[in-house]
């Protein structure tokens, strides 16, 4: 496996998004990633679908690795919103924040 920087996570269970806006959100993701300089290199995101995270409201849930950040409500602006501002630029879209993690380090 290549290296990568951040693994992100969609749940694309039916539970959370009945009309597919979470599997639509993930097949859009790659071309995002490409657009921003983070699909290869140094800054390499990982993309994986899951099926339920356990919490199976307000989707389209996704999760930001190593970092412990769990976005929900998340629309395609949304989600350019965390690929610029999060990502990009290290700043926590905290308006959309569902749970944070406490770093161990
Ligand atoms: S179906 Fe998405 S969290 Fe359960």
């Amino acid at each position: 496996m290549k290296p990568y920087k951040w693994h992100m996570l969609i749940c694309t269970g039916s539970r959370c998004t009945e009309d597919g806006e979470a599997e639509t959100l993930f097949k859009s993701l790659g071309e995002k990633l490409k657009a921003r300089g983070l699909a290869d290199g140094a800054q390499r995101v990982k993309r994986t679908r899951c099926r339920c995270f356990a919490i199976c409201t307000e989707g389209p849930i996704v999760t930001i690795h190593p970092d412990g950040t769990w976005y929900n409500r998340v629309t395609p602006e949304v989600l350019d919103e965390i690929l610029d501002q999060h990502l990009k630029g290290g700043e926590v879209l905290k308006a959309h924040v569902y749970h944070q993690a406490e770093r161990l380090d």
